[in-house]
């Protein structure tokens, strides 16, 4: 697996990386789930992406079983200020005593004594205002529980906030049917040498070419899609993208190597529910797409920003 230098950070990180938001979905057995991490391990993958919210913390807890059982050096990123036991998003929140006390939760899932990179869950630009994380910040490096710390953007404002104000690394939404990190996010970040690392680089699975545009997805597959015209659109401009599809690349990895061809991309982190997927997106790691193929894909952007929604 190719790994790069993760900006500021200077942590060493997998390209593609594995987002772990599906280990311990509701109805499962935490041990059904170690067998993928393994995988991933197994197939070169050292950087994963958790949170604290992330199925009650059952992520974070297969994460910490099979990472503290392998020999190699792992990093792992997670996550602050959503609720652990009510994943309530809404009332996520920033403060220093609330991630003094979360951080102890994480760590002792995750088997660790210190938090590679922590960041907060999606704050807003007034979060990050008026709230007193940055203190929070302060005392985990101080005391080596947090090794750097970052935050998950809630959009793209938050992001470059983040960047103004000297964070090392962000994670960032940025796919093929949404460029628009790329207007002034990403560029930023180049500049100050900040740590990216790339969410939904499948646009939650639509990426991968698995639903048709035509077809409503069954509502035990909605999982956290988008609904009505934008799901139709999106859709739709999947089967304008079907050329990516050749021998030694699917859609789904002709997405991520999309997203890594950027500069300021240090890393993607698909998600994965499957062994199929998890090897199908490691896989992406294998080529990269051409020359022609890409400037097809801008081409497409192109047009898509001109009809004016994403
Ligand atoms: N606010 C935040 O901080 C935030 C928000 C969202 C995500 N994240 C992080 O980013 C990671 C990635 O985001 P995401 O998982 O929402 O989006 P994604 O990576 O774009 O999509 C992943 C989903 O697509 C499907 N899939 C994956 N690989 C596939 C393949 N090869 N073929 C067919 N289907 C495939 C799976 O869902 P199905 O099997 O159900 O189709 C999987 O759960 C998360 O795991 C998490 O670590 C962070």
């Amino acid at each position: 697996m190719r790994t790069t230098v993760f900006g500021a950070t200077g942590v060493t990180v997998t390209r593609v990386s594995m987002g772990c938001n599906r280990l311990g979905d509701p109805g499962t057995k935490v041990e059904d789930w170690y067998p993928l991490v393994r995988q991933a391990l197994e197939a070169g993958v050292t950087f994963f992406d958790t949170s604290q919210s992330y199925n009650q913390g059952r992520s974070e807890e297969i994460l910490g079983y099979v990472t503290s059982q392998w020999r190699s050096p792992v990093t792992i990123a997670t996550k602050a200020g959503v609720p652990i036991v009510t994943d309530d998003f809404p009332h996520r929140s920033f403060q220093e005593a609330g991630i003094l006390q979360s951080v102890e939760g994480s760590l002792r899932r995750l088997r660790r004594e210190a938090i590679d990179l922590y960041q907060l869950h999606s704050p807003t630009v007034e979060q990050l205002e008026h709230q007193d994380w940055a203190a929070a910040f302060d005392r985990l490096k101080r005391d080596g529980k947090a090794l750097h710390c970052g935050i998950s953007t809630s959009d793209h404002a938050s992001g470059v906030w983040a960047i103004q104000h000297g964070l090392e690394f962000l994670q960032v939404e940025y796919n093929i049917l949404d460029p628009t990190a790329e207007d002034e996010l990403l560029p930023l970040a180049l500049q100050h040498h900040t740590g990216i690392m790339v969410r939904l680089p499948l646009a939650r699975g639509l990426l991968t070419g698995k639903f048709a545009p035509d077809q409503p997805i069954p509502p035990e597959q909605q999982w956290r899609r988008p609904r009505g015209e934008q799901l139709v659109r999106r859709l739709t401009r999947v089967e304008q993208l079907r050329f990516l599809e050749r021998p030694g690349q699917t859609l789904a990895q002709a997405a991520i190597r999309f997203v890594l061809r950027h500069p300021a991309v240090h890393c993607a982190i698909p998600g994965a529910r499957t062994a199929e997927q998890l090897a199908s997106n490691v896989g992406a790691d294998a080529g990269d797409l051409t020359d022609d193929e890409y400037q097809r894909i801008r081409a497409l952007q192109t047009q898509w920003r001109s009809e004016g929604a994403w």
